[in-house]
C-alpha cells in the first residue's frame, strides 16, 4: 500500500494559523529541501495567498509562483480555486476564469483544485475544462458537510458528476474538520469503489480529529493526504506530516517521504514559528482544540464569528437562542455546506432573527443573493414560506449565474490601462481591484526611488 504527501504549510497551513503572512523571502531558503522531501505536491497558491499578496505583503502573486517553480522543479506545486469565484466570492464571466486558469498553468501550477461551495457542478465546469485543456491535473473537491441531505449516495453523485467532467482526482475537503474516521473511512471507500478515480483527503485539526481521520481515510484507500510540516501544524492547520508519515509507515504502508529532509524542513521552520508567536500574529489558541464544532455541528470559525458578533452588541445572553436558530436557517436555505461565505451569511442571518425577535425582519443582500439563486443551486429544498416573505413574487433563477455575464476581460485591461504591464497584472486587477492598483502604484514608485518601503516585514 502506498500513500503520498501533500504539504501545505506554504498555502493553508500559513492561511489558517498566520492569516497568510508568510512573505517569500521567508520560505525561500526552504524550497530546495522541500522539492527533495518526496512530497506528491507542495500547496502553495490561491487561497488566500493571492489576496496576501497584494495586500498586506507587497509581493506579485504571479513573480511567487514562478519564483516557487524554479526553486522547485522537481515537485509538483499545487493551488486552491474557488471554480466560478476564482480566489473570492463573486462569479466572474467565463472569459476570466479561463484566463486565470491558463495563466496560472503558464506560470507554473500542476495541480488545481476545484471547488464549489453549494458543490454545484455548474460553478466548477469552466475551470476544470480550462486546467484539462491547459495539461494541467484538474481535482474535483467535494465540500465535505454534515446535514439530513448529505450521504454517502450524494457524495458519489457529486464525485461522478466530477469524473465525467474529466478531473483526475476527487478531494474530500473538509474545511471545518469535523469529519470524524469512521466518516472517512466509509466515504474515501464509497468513492474508491463507485467513482474509481484516485482519492485525495483534506482536513484540518481544529477539532482534535484530524490525525485519526487520515489514518483511517487511508486504510481506506486514500492515494493522497495533505499534512503540514508539524512546527505549523495541528489546531486549525493540517495534521503533522512527520506525525502521519511515521504512522502510516508503522501500518505498513509505504511512504515515499525523506524523514531527514522533514527534520531539515521542521528546524527551518521552528524559529519562525517562535517568531511569530512572539509577535502575536500567532495565538497559540488556534493551535490548540476547539471541540464546540462537535457539539454545535457549526465549524470553529463560525462560533468565534457568533461570539464577536454578539459580544459587540453586548447580548451575549442570547448565545445559546443564536446557537439554536442557526441550524434552522441552515435548513430554509436548503443546507449549504458552512464554508466561507455561507457560514457568515447563515450565522449573520441566525443572529438578526434571534435580535430582532421576529425571523426574517432584515436580511442581508446576500441572503437574497442566495435565494435569487446567484450563488447557484441550493444542495437542498429552499422553504418557499422563506423564500416568498423574503423575495416576495421576485422570479428565481435557475440557470448557471456565469451565463448572464458579459466577458470581462478585454474591459478590465482596458480600464486598468499602462498601470497593468502584463496579462498577469490584469488578471490580479480583477480579482482584487484596489490592492492590486495600490500595488502598481507602489512598483512604479519603488522603480523610480521615490518610494518609501512603508510596509512592515514580518
Ligand atoms: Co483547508
Amino acid at each position: 500500500m502506498k500513500i503520498q504527501f501533500t504539504e501545505t504549510v506554504l498555502r493553508d497551513a500559513n492561511q489558517s494559523l498566520i492569516a497568510t503572512r508568510l512573505p517569500f523571502s521567508k520560505f525561500e531558503p526552504i524550497l530546495g529541501e522541500l522539492d527533495k522531501a518526496g512530497y506528491y505536491s507542495l500547496e502553495c497558491w490561491g487561497g488566500a495567498t493571492f489576496d496576501s499578496c497584494l495586500r498586506y505583503l507587497d509581493e506579485d502573486p504571479w513573480e511567487r509562483l514562478r519564483k516557487i517553480r524554479k526553486a522547485c522543479p522537481n515537485t509538483k506545486l499545487q493551488m486552491l480555486l474557488r471554480g466560478q469565484n476564482l480566489l473570492g466570492y463573486k462569479h466572474y464571466p467565463d472569459d476570466v476564469v479561463r484566463k486565470f486558469v491558463a495563466k496560472s498553468v503558464e506560470n507554473g501550477m500542476d495541480i488545481i483544485r476545484i471547488f464549489d461551495a453549494l458543490n454545484d457542478m455548474r460553478n466548477i465546469e469552466v475551470a476544470v475544462d480550462e486546467t484539462i485543456k491547459r495539461g494541467a491535473i484538474a481535482s474535483g473537491a467535494i465540500c465535505f458537510t454534515i446535514s439530513p441531505i448529505h450521504n454517502l449516495e450524494s457524495y458519489v453523485k457529486v464525485g461522478k458528476q466530477m469524473r465525467d467532467m474529466g478531473v483526475a482526482t476527487i478531494t474530500i475537503k473538509d474545511m471545518a474538520g469535523i469529519m470524524g474516521p469512521a466518516e472517512a473511512y466509509d466515504l474515501v471507500k464509497a468513492l474508491k469503489e463507485e467513482v474509481k478515480l484516485p482519492v485525495v483527503v483534506h482536513t484540518h485539526c481544529t477539532t482534535g480529529l484530524g490525525t485519526a481521520t487520515l489514518l483511517k481515510a487511508a486504510e481506506a484507500g486514500a492515494d493522497v493526504i495533505d499534512t503540514a510540516i508539524s512546527s505549523f501544524s495541528g489546531g486549525t492547520s493540517q495534521p503533522p506530516t512527520e506525525t502521519m508519515a511515521y504512522m502510516l509507515r508503522q501500518a505498513g504502508f509505504e511512504v515515499g517521504l525523506d524523514t531527514n529532509v522533514l527534520k531539515t524542513i521542521n528546524d527551518f521552520f521552528k524559529p519562525i514559528q517562535a517568531e511569530y508567536l512572539k509577535s502575536g500574529q500567532l495565538n497559540p489558541v488556534v493551535m490548540g482544540t476547539d471541540s464546540d464544532a462537535l457539539v454545535y455541528q457549526v465549524p470553529g470559525g463560525m462560533l468565534s464569528n457568533l461570539v464577536a458578533q454578539l459580544t459587540a452588541q453586548n447580548r451575549m445572553d442570547k448565545f445559546q437562542e443564536v446557537l439554536e436558530e442557526t441550524p434552522r436557517v441552515r435548513e430554509d436555505l436548503g443546507y449549504p455546506p458552512l464554508v466561507t461565505p455561507m457560514s457568515q451569511m447563515v450565522g449573520v442571518q441566525a443572529t438578526a432573527n434571534v435580535l430582532a425577535g421576529e425571523r426574517y425582519k432584515t436580511v442581508s443582500k446576500e441572503i437574497k443573493a442566495y435565494l435569487r439563486g446567484e450563488y447557484g443551486q441550493a444542495p437542498g429544498k429552499i422553504n418557499e414560506e422563506v423564500r416568498k416573505k423574503i423575495l416576495g413574487d421576485e422570479p428565481v433563477f435557475t440557470g448557471r449565474y456565469a451565463d448572464t455575464l458579459e466577458p470581462g476581460f478585454e474591459k478590465a485591461k482596458a480600464e486598468i490601462g499602462a498601470k497593468a504591464r502584463s496579462e498577469e497584472d490584469v488578471l490580479s486587477y480583477i480579482a482584487f481591484p484596489a490592492q492590486a492598483e495600490a500595488f502598481f502604484d507602489r512598483r512604479e514608485a519603488r522603480e523610480k526611488n521615490t518610494y518609501s518601503y512603508a510596509f512592515k516585514q514580518v
